[in-house]
């Protein structure tokens, strides 16, 4: 199954594809982690998309593009994936239909506020990248993650100035994409506020999974 994980920031994507990893047995490709990646190796691309990350602004599409081009062509991707985080604008997506044929768009729906309150609380796991929160999920032991021992860290772009920048870029140039795929008939709404497990029946019940 070919799958995209749309939603705002902090609407729980990340932490819903980690377990949609079990159910579906498929890989989960995330934009966003793939860049921190690059940024925590100092590759050419991590030194290019550091302080674009940093400030909540979109990198440019062609880059992005390129990049998920070449990710969707590698063997574990041709069974299925799920997208999280591309496409974020109208042209990604576009371009995303001339090299792949996705069977439906998951919609996670929740107000500003929410998103607000998971994303300030938000703690993730250099190593393994990992998502806790201060109140919902706390790791056992502060700064440490119960997974794989790695520091655990605020992202830059948890930042409350940052915050407010993604979701002003969110509603401008994301938001019209729920319109784009609900007029291809691919797009399905999950209600993203209750707590995780509650959020994965959702996500069972509508996909039928
Ligand atoms: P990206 O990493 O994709 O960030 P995002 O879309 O802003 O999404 P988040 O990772 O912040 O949120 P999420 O929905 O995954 O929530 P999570 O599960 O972590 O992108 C970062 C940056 O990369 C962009 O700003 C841009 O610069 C660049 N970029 C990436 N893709 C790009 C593209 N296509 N084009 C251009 N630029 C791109 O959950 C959040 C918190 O809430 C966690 O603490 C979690 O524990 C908690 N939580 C989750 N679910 C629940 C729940 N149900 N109840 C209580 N707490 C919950």
């Amino acid at each position: 199954m070919k799958l995209i994980f749309l939603g705002p920031p902090g609407a729980g994507k990340g932490t819903l594809a980690a377990k949609a990893v079990d159910i579906l047995k498929i890989p989960h490709i995330s934009t966003g982690n793939i860049f921190r990646a690059a940024i925590a190796a100092e590759s050419p691309l991590g030194l290019k998309v550091k302080a674009i990350l940093d400030s909540g602004k979109l990198v440019d599409d062609g880059t992005t593009i390129d990049l998920v081009k070449e990710r969707l062509a590698q063997a574990d991707a041709q069974k299925g994936y799920i997208l999280d985080g591309f496409p974020r604008t109208i042209p990604q997506a576009e371009a995303l239909g001339t090299f792949s044929t996705v069977d439906r768009v998951v919609n996670f729906d929740i107000p500003d506020s929410g998103v607000v309150d998971r994303l300030g609380g938000r703690r993730v796991c250099r190593k393994c990248g990992h998502n806790f929160h201060i109140i919902f999920d706390k790791p056992k032991t502060e700064g440490v993650c119960d997974h794989c021992g790695g520091e655990v860290y605020t992202r830059e772009d948890d930042r409350p100035v940052a915050i407010q920048k993604r979701l002003e870029v969110y509603r401008a140039q994301t938001a019209p994409l729920i319109e784009f795929y609900r007029n291809k008939g691919l797009l399905l709404d999950v209600d993203a506020r209750p707590a995780v497990d509650e959020v994965v029946a959702n996500f069972r019940k509508v996909l039928a999974v």
